[in-house]
Protein backbone atom coordinates (compact mmCIF):
# COMPACT_ATOMS: atom_id res chain seq x y z
CA UNK A 1 0.00 0.00 0.00
CA UNK A 2 1.97 3.34 -0.86
CA UNK A 3 -1.52 5.80 -0.90
CA UNK A 4 -2.27 5.05 2.83
CA UNK A 5 -4.87 6.46 4.69
CA UNK A 6 -6.28 8.77 1.98
CA UNK A 7 -7.08 6.19 -0.16
CA UNK A 8 -7.19 2.54 1.77
CA UNK A 9 -8.23 0.32 -1.00
CA UNK A 10 -5.50 1.25 -3.44
CA UNK A 11 -2.69 -0.93 -4.49
CA UNK A 12 0.31 0.31 -5.14
CA UNK A 13 3.82 -0.08 -6.67
CA UNK A 14 2.93 -2.33 -9.33
CA UNK A 15 3.65 -1.09 -12.65
CA UNK A 16 1.02 -0.69 -15.66
CA UNK A 17 2.25 -3.68 -17.75
CA UNK A 18 2.80 -6.34 -14.79
CA UNK A 19 -0.98 -5.04 -13.67
CA UNK A 20 -2.20 -5.42 -17.57
CA UNK A 21 -1.13 -9.08 -17.78
CA UNK A 22 -2.67 -10.19 -14.39
CA UNK A 23 -5.80 -8.57 -15.10
CA UNK A 24 -6.13 -10.12 -18.59
CA UNK A 25 -4.82 -13.77 -17.76
CA UNK A 26 -7.29 -13.19 -14.52
CA UNK A 27 -10.05 -12.53 -16.67
CA UNK A 28 -9.30 -14.92 -19.68
CA UNK A 29 -8.73 -17.76 -17.00
CA UNK A 30 -12.55 -17.22 -15.00
CA UNK A 31 -13.97 -16.79 -18.78
CA UNK A 32 -12.41 -20.42 -19.35
CA UNK A 33 -14.63 -21.54 -16.99
CA UNK A 34 -17.37 -20.65 -17.99
CA UNK A 35 -17.17 -22.31 -21.47
CA UNK A 36 -20.60 -24.52 -22.10
CA UNK A 37 -22.01 -23.08 -19.23
CA UNK A 38 -23.69 -19.26 -20.37
CA UNK A 39 -26.94 -18.25 -18.83
CA UNK A 40 -28.38 -15.79 -21.44
CA UNK A 41 -27.01 -14.88 -24.99
CA UNK A 42 -28.52 -11.21 -26.35
CA UNK A 43 -28.05 -9.54 -29.26
CA UNK A 44 -26.91 -5.83 -29.88
CA UNK A 45 -26.18 -3.86 -32.49
CA UNK A 46 -27.30 -6.50 -34.74
CA UNK A 47 -28.89 -9.86 -35.01
CA UNK A 48 -25.43 -11.22 -35.40
CA UNK A 49 -24.19 -9.10 -32.45
CA UNK A 50 -23.59 -11.08 -29.14
CA UNK A 51 -23.04 -10.56 -25.59
CA UNK A 52 -23.23 -12.90 -22.61
CA UNK A 53 -23.01 -12.43 -19.06
CA UNK A 54 -19.53 -13.41 -19.26
CA UNK A 55 -18.82 -10.27 -21.40
CA UNK A 56 -19.75 -8.39 -19.05
CA UNK A 57 -18.39 -10.54 -15.83
CA UNK A 58 -15.23 -10.16 -17.38
CA UNK A 59 -15.53 -5.95 -18.10
CA UNK A 60 -16.17 -6.08 -14.36
CA UNK A 61 -13.54 -8.14 -13.24
CA UNK A 62 -11.14 -5.93 -15.48
CA UNK A 63 -12.65 -2.82 -14.64
CA UNK A 64 -12.45 -3.31 -10.48
CA UNK A 65 -8.74 -5.16 -10.95
CA UNK A 66 -7.42 -1.95 -12.90
CA UNK A 67 -9.41 0.67 -10.13
CA UNK A 68 -7.73 -0.83 -7.53
CA UNK A 69 -4.56 -0.32 -8.73
CA UNK A 70 -5.16 2.65 -10.96
CA UNK A 71 -8.31 4.52 -9.48
CA UNK A 72 -7.22 8.00 -11.56
CA UNK A 73 -7.40 6.39 -14.53
CA UNK A 74 -10.13 6.44 -16.77
CA UNK A 75 -11.49 3.17 -18.98
CA UNK A 76 -13.33 2.73 -22.22
CA UNK A 77 -15.03 -0.95 -22.13
CA UNK A 78 -17.34 -2.14 -24.81
CA UNK A 79 -19.72 -3.38 -21.96
CA UNK A 80 -19.80 0.24 -20.65
CA UNK A 81 -20.44 1.53 -24.33
CA UNK A 82 -23.70 1.65 -26.28
CA UNK A 83 -23.70 -0.66 -29.00
CA UNK A 84 -23.07 0.73 -32.40
CA UNK A 85 -20.18 2.49 -34.41
CA UNK A 86 -21.51 5.93 -33.64
CA UNK A 87 -22.09 5.59 -29.87
CA UNK A 88 -18.29 3.80 -29.28
CA UNK A 89 -16.92 6.63 -31.70
CA UNK A 90 -18.37 9.04 -29.42
CA UNK A 91 -17.44 7.25 -26.25
CA UNK A 92 -13.78 7.52 -27.79
CA UNK A 93 -13.81 11.03 -28.36
CA UNK A 94 -15.47 11.64 -24.93
CA UNK A 95 -12.25 10.13 -23.48
CA UNK A 96 -9.84 11.24 -26.12
CA UNK A 97 -8.14 13.95 -23.69
CA UNK A 98 -7.60 10.95 -20.36
CA UNK A 99 -4.17 11.31 -19.40
CA UNK A 100 -4.45 7.61 -19.38
CA UNK A 101 -7.16 5.23 -21.23
CA UNK A 102 -7.26 1.44 -20.50
CA UNK A 103 -9.22 0.27 -23.39
CA UNK A 104 -10.98 -3.07 -22.91
CA UNK A 105 -11.90 -6.05 -25.12
CA UNK A 106 -13.38 -8.63 -22.40
CA UNK A 107 -13.37 -11.10 -24.94
CA UNK A 108 -13.11 -10.49 -28.41
CA UNK A 109 -14.95 -13.50 -30.40
CA UNK A 110 -18.37 -13.73 -28.38
CA UNK A 111 -19.82 -15.64 -31.25
CA UNK A 112 -16.78 -18.20 -30.85
CA UNK A 113 -17.05 -18.44 -26.84
CA UNK A 114 -20.71 -19.20 -27.25
CA UNK A 115 -19.95 -21.64 -29.53
CA UNK A 116 -17.60 -23.43 -27.73
CA UNK A 117 -15.08 -22.82 -31.15
CA UNK A 118 -11.90 -22.04 -28.80
CA UNK A 119 -10.54 -18.67 -30.73
CA UNK A 120 -11.55 -15.97 -28.10
CA UNK A 121 -9.35 -13.57 -26.35
CA UNK A 122 -9.18 -10.32 -23.76
CA UNK A 123 -7.52 -7.20 -24.88
CA UNK A 124 -6.36 -4.59 -22.75
CA UNK A 125 -4.48 -1.64 -23.60
CA UNK A 126 -3.19 1.42 -22.02
CA UNK A 127 -2.80 4.90 -23.89
CA UNK A 128 -1.12 7.88 -22.57
CA UNK A 129 -2.47 11.45 -24.20
CA UNK A 130 -4.01 8.95 -26.78
CA UNK A 131 -0.99 6.90 -27.39
CA UNK A 132 -0.75 3.21 -26.75
CA UNK A 133 1.50 2.48 -24.04
CA UNK A 134 0.93 -1.09 -23.07
CA UNK A 135 -0.73 -3.39 -25.08
CA UNK A 136 -2.03 -7.36 -23.82
CA UNK A 137 -3.75 -10.17 -25.91
CA UNK A 138 -4.71 -13.01 -23.70
CA UNK A 139 -5.75 -16.52 -25.42
CA UNK A 140 -7.13 -18.70 -22.29
CA UNK A 141 -7.26 -21.41 -24.45
CA UNK A 142 -3.58 -22.01 -25.48
CA UNK A 143 -3.02 -20.15 -22.30
CA UNK A 144 -0.88 -17.55 -24.92
CA UNK A 145 -0.05 -14.24 -23.30
CA UNK A 146 1.12 -11.38 -25.67
CA UNK A 147 2.38 -8.37 -24.17
CA UNK A 148 4.07 -5.11 -26.06
CA UNK A 149 5.20 -2.11 -24.15
CA UNK A 150 5.86 0.57 -26.26
CA UNK A 151 9.86 1.22 -27.08
CA UNK A 152 10.67 -2.12 -25.32
CA UNK A 153 9.33 -4.90 -27.41
CA UNK A 154 6.59 -7.65 -27.37
CA UNK A 155 6.71 -10.88 -25.74
CA UNK A 156 4.96 -14.15 -25.76
CA UNK A 157 5.93 -16.03 -22.16
CA UNK A 158 9.12 -14.50 -22.04
CA UNK A 159 10.15 -14.72 -26.05
CA UNK A 160 10.39 -12.06 -28.20
CA UNK A 161 7.62 -12.36 -31.09
CA UNK A 162 8.76 -11.07 -34.28
CA UNK A 163 6.58 -10.47 -37.47
CA UNK A 164 7.47 -13.27 -40.31
CA UNK A 165 9.36 -12.37 -43.44
CA UNK A 166 7.03 -13.14 -46.37
CA UNK A 167 6.95 -10.77 -49.14
CA UNK A 168 4.69 -11.16 -51.86
CA UNK A 169 0.60 -12.18 -51.15
CA UNK A 170 1.40 -15.22 -53.10
CA UNK A 171 3.15 -16.45 -50.22
CA UNK A 172 1.25 -14.86 -47.60
CA UNK A 173 -1.23 -16.27 -45.11
CA UNK A 174 -3.86 -13.18 -44.48
CA UNK A 175 -6.82 -12.84 -42.14
CA UNK A 176 -9.95 -10.74 -41.84
CA UNK A 177 -13.35 -10.90 -40.00
CA UNK A 178 -16.65 -11.04 -41.25
CA UNK A 179 -18.04 -7.67 -39.58
CA UNK A 180 -21.58 -8.07 -36.83
CA UNK A 181 -22.90 -5.16 -39.40
CA UNK A 182 -24.50 -6.81 -42.09
CA UNK A 183 -25.16 -3.76 -43.95
CA UNK A 184 -22.57 -1.35 -43.76
CA UNK A 185 -18.98 -2.93 -43.14
CA UNK A 186 -19.78 -7.00 -44.27
CA UNK A 187 -20.03 -6.26 -47.76
CA UNK A 188 -17.38 -4.17 -48.23
CA UNK A 189 -14.87 -6.34 -46.37
CA UNK A 190 -16.77 -8.96 -49.03
CA UNK A 191 -15.34 -6.94 -51.67
CA UNK A 192 -11.75 -6.98 -50.15
CA UNK A 193 -12.35 -10.80 -50.11
CA UNK A 194 -13.39 -11.40 -53.12
CA UNK A 195 -9.88 -9.38 -54.66
CA UNK A 196 -7.77 -11.06 -52.18
CA UNK A 197 -8.79 -15.00 -51.64
CA UNK A 198 -7.24 -15.53 -55.42
CA UNK A 199 -4.19 -14.24 -54.78
CA UNK A 200 -2.95 -14.77 -51.56
CA UNK A 201 -1.99 -18.40 -50.44
CA UNK A 202 -4.98 -18.79 -47.99
CA UNK A 203 -7.35 -16.74 -45.71
CA UNK A 204 -7.76 -16.92 -42.27
CA UNK A 205 -11.78 -16.09 -40.57
CA UNK A 206 -11.50 -17.35 -37.22
CA UNK A 207 -13.09 -14.85 -35.37
CA UNK A 208 -11.21 -13.05 -33.13
CA UNK A 209 -9.74 -9.50 -34.51
CA UNK A 210 -7.19 -8.74 -30.99
CA UNK A 211 -6.08 -12.61 -31.76
CA UNK A 212 -5.78 -12.19 -35.15
CA UNK A 213 -3.54 -9.20 -34.87
CA UNK A 214 -1.80 -10.84 -31.93
CA UNK A 215 -0.83 -13.89 -34.33
CA UNK A 216 0.51 -11.03 -37.11
CA UNK A 217 3.05 -9.96 -34.50
CA UNK A 218 3.56 -13.16 -33.37
CA UNK A 219 4.64 -13.99 -37.77
CA UNK A 220 1.91 -17.24 -37.67
CA UNK A 221 -0.14 -14.56 -40.39
CA UNK A 222 1.33 -11.96 -42.73
CA UNK A 223 -1.49 -9.75 -42.69
CA UNK A 224 -5.18 -8.64 -41.24
CA UNK A 225 -7.07 -6.00 -42.40
CA UNK A 226 -11.35 -5.65 -41.06
CA UNK A 227 -13.64 -2.45 -41.71
CA UNK A 228 -15.91 -1.55 -39.29
CA UNK A 229 -13.98 -2.18 -35.73
CA UNK A 230 -13.60 -0.23 -32.97
CA UNK A 231 -10.75 0.77 -30.41
CA UNK A 232 -11.06 -1.88 -27.85
CA UNK A 233 -10.83 -4.60 -30.63
CA UNK A 234 -7.21 -3.12 -31.90
CA UNK A 235 -5.80 -1.05 -29.58
CA UNK A 236 -3.80 -3.35 -27.92
CA UNK A 237 -2.82 -5.69 -31.06
CA UNK A 238 -1.76 -2.97 -32.98
CA UNK A 239 1.11 -2.10 -30.67
CA UNK A 240 2.20 -6.00 -30.26
CA UNK A 241 2.22 -5.64 -34.47
CA UNK A 242 4.59 -2.32 -34.13
CA UNK A 243 6.82 -3.08 -31.64
CA UNK A 244 7.49 -6.81 -33.14
CA UNK A 245 8.52 -5.15 -36.48
CA UNK A 246 5.50 -4.71 -38.30
CA UNK A 247 3.37 -1.95 -40.01
CA UNK A 248 -0.24 -0.86 -38.75
CA UNK A 249 -2.23 1.65 -40.51
CA UNK A 250 -5.67 2.23 -41.64
CA UNK A 251 -6.95 0.61 -45.06
CA UNK A 252 -5.89 3.49 -47.16
CA UNK A 253 -2.27 3.24 -45.72
CA UNK A 254 -2.85 6.61 -42.79
CA UNK A 255 -1.46 6.35 -39.94
CA UNK A 256 -2.97 4.62 -37.67
CA UNK A 257 -4.75 6.43 -34.28
CA UNK A 258 -7.04 5.24 -31.64
CA UNK A 259 -10.07 6.35 -33.45
CA UNK A 260 -9.05 4.38 -36.87
CA UNK A 261 -11.85 1.59 -37.37
CA UNK A 262 -10.76 0.46 -40.60
CA UNK A 263 -7.16 -1.54 -40.14
CA UNK A 264 -4.48 -2.80 -42.26
CA UNK A 265 -2.03 -4.53 -40.09
CA UNK A 266 1.25 -6.64 -41.85
CA UNK A 267 4.33 -7.89 -41.46
CA UNK A 268 5.33 -4.36 -43.53
CA UNK A 269 6.09 -6.46 -46.55
CA UNK A 270 3.31 -6.62 -47.79
CA UNK A 271 2.00 -3.78 -46.28
CA UNK A 272 1.42 -1.79 -49.95
CA UNK A 273 0.72 -4.98 -51.65
CA UNK A 274 -2.56 -5.23 -49.50
CA UNK A 275 -3.05 -2.31 -50.01
CA UNK A 276 -3.59 -1.60 -53.58
CA UNK A 277 -5.64 -4.24 -53.93
CA UNK A 278 -8.18 -3.47 -51.16
CA UNK A 279 -7.95 0.44 -52.90
CA UNK A 280 -8.44 -1.79 -56.20
CA UNK A 281 -11.95 -3.76 -54.97
CA UNK A 282 -13.07 -0.24 -53.44
CA UNK A 283 -12.61 -1.83 -50.20
CA UNK A 284 -10.77 0.45 -48.28
CA UNK A 285 -14.24 1.93 -46.24
CA UNK A 286 -17.31 3.67 -46.33
CA UNK A 287 -17.97 5.83 -49.48
CA UNK A 288 -17.35 9.65 -48.29
C1 LIG B 1 -15.73 -9.10 -33.00
C2 LIG B 1 -14.57 -9.98 -33.38
C3 LIG B 1 -14.70 -10.43 -34.82
C4 LIG B 1 -14.83 -9.25 -35.76
C5 LIG B 1 -15.96 -8.35 -35.34
C6 LIG B 1 -15.78 -7.91 -33.90
P1 LIG B 1 -16.57 -9.18 -30.44
O1 LIG B 1 -15.61 -8.65 -31.66
O2 LIG B 1 -13.34 -9.32 -33.25
O3 LIG B 1 -13.59 -11.16 -35.23
O4 LIG B 1 -15.05 -9.72 -37.08
O5 LIG B 1 -15.97 -7.24 -36.21
O6 LIG B 1 -16.87 -7.09 -33.53
O7 LIG B 1 -17.94 -8.67 -30.72
O8 LIG B 1 -16.50 -10.65 -30.41
O9 LIG B 1 -15.94 -8.51 -29.26
CA1 LIG C 1 -14.25 -7.23 -30.21
CA1 LIG D 1 -16.18 -8.09 -27.13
Amino acid sequence: MVNGATEPFVVGSKSFTAVAINTAAKAGQWIKTKMGDINRVDTKYSTHDLVTEVDKGSEKLIRNLIMTHFPNHSILGEEGVEPGPEASAKALQAMSDEEYLWIVDPIDGTTNFVHGFPFFSVSIALAHKGEVIVGVVYDPTRDELFVAEKGKGAYMHGKVTAVCLDDKLADSLVATGLPADRIGALPINLRGIQELAPKVRNLRVAGSAALHLAYVAAGRLSGFWEIGLNAWDIAAGALLIQESGGHVTDTEGKPYHLAVRNILATNGHIHEELKCELVLAKATGFEA
